[in-house]
């Protein structure tokens, strides 16, 4: 059983899908801010899952503050478009949100599926760390935390040290990282390597419908990435995660590290700072840690996601 939190923007938007598509168990939806606010990624949660046919899939919206109670200080909405979804208009969902808070939904149904439930996390980790403070047992009943963010051997996206979803509640991602749950961090080393191209996406809207939706919530974040890659295309972050979360993709390499994250206020805030010496000779594994860091999966996911996306 999975559950998803994110951060609904562009991404975000495409990972539903590719969820959705694969017809995984979907527990719920949790709601935070990181693109844009978590009001506003929560109505464009509601949106998407209306646009797929699933507004069934309950969703609960968590708080506007990281961890320590300071207001957010980051928003994407140069990448993501002003309302998140790169400016694509989705048709309003009839479905509301749950007046349940997302921190305290993820305890629930950590306790009602013990030992099974999978959580998919792809924006900022605040619904998670909250959860953790409310009920630091969901560590032991969670069966596998998979997250998108950080950045291992590469730059960072937001400052030179630091990905969105870190830096978005610094705080909140160390707890996370450091809850002993079992973690797979997806960063940036290998997400920035499954890229959208251009003429995926004319398949895409070519094809009208959901696809033609998605194309257009798509389009802007292809253009903003032609700005930093060179060319028309988009690092599918999300998707990429979901798509490790779910066993599709199985990564090459994704060894097993201890990942600190620099909360301080310097130039490192929000950096993950994983100890990856044991590539060298010297240094043991560390055998102990239950977080894998993913650096390398080759199998193509833009493929089977385009596919996914035009079979709605
Ligand atoms: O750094 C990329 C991540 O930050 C993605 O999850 C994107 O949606 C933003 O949340
Ligand atoms: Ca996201």
């Amino acid at each position: 059983m999975y559950l998803l939190d994110c951060d609904t923007g562009v991404d975000d938007a495409v990972a539903i899908l590719h969820l959705l598509g694969s017809g995984a168990p979907l527990a719920a939806v949790t709601v935070t801010f990181g693109n844009v606010s978590a009001a506003q990624a929560a109505e464009n949660t509601l949106r998407v899952l209306h646009l797929a046919g699933r507004s069934d899939v309950p969703v609960a919206v968590g708080g506007e503050s990281t961890l320590d109670g300071s207001p957010t200080r980051h928003s994407a909405t140069l990448v993501h478009g002003a309302n998140g979804l790169g400016g694509g208009a989705l048709e309003p969902s009839p479905a509301a949100l749950l007046d349940e808070a997302a921190p305290e939904l993820i305890v629930r149904l950590a306790h009602e599926h013990a030992g099974e439930l999978r959580i998919i996390a792809t924006g900022g980790f605040t619904n998670l760390a909250r959860a953790l403070e409310l009920d630091p047992a969901i560590a032991g009943l969670v069966r596998e935390v998979t997250l998108m963010g950080g950045a291992a051997l590469v730059p960072g996206n937001v400052t030179p040290s630091a990905e969105a979803n870190i830096v978005a509640d610094p705080l909140a991602a160390a707890s996370v990282l450091g809850a002993g749950w079992p973690v797979v961090l997806v960063p940036l080393d290998v997400t920035m390597t499954h890229l959208i191209e251009h003429d995926d996406w004319q398949r895409l809207a070519d094809a009208g419908g959901v696809a033609g939706s998605a194309a257009a919530v798509l389009d802007g974040y292809l253009d903003f990435y032609a700005g930093i890659i060179g060319r028309r295309c988009a690092a599918m972050h999300d998707a990429l995660a979901v798509a490790i979360a779910l066993g599709e993709i199985e990564p090459e390499l994704a060894p097993r590290a201890h990942v600190e994250v620099d909360v301080t206020d310097g130039p490192g805030r929000g950096r993950t700072i994983a100890d990856l010496r044991h590539r060298y000779r010297g240094y043991a594994p560390p055998v102990d840690s239950p977080v894998r860091v993913v650096l390398e999966a080759r199998t193509p996911l833009v493929p089977s996601l385009v596919e996914r996306i035009l079979a709605f």
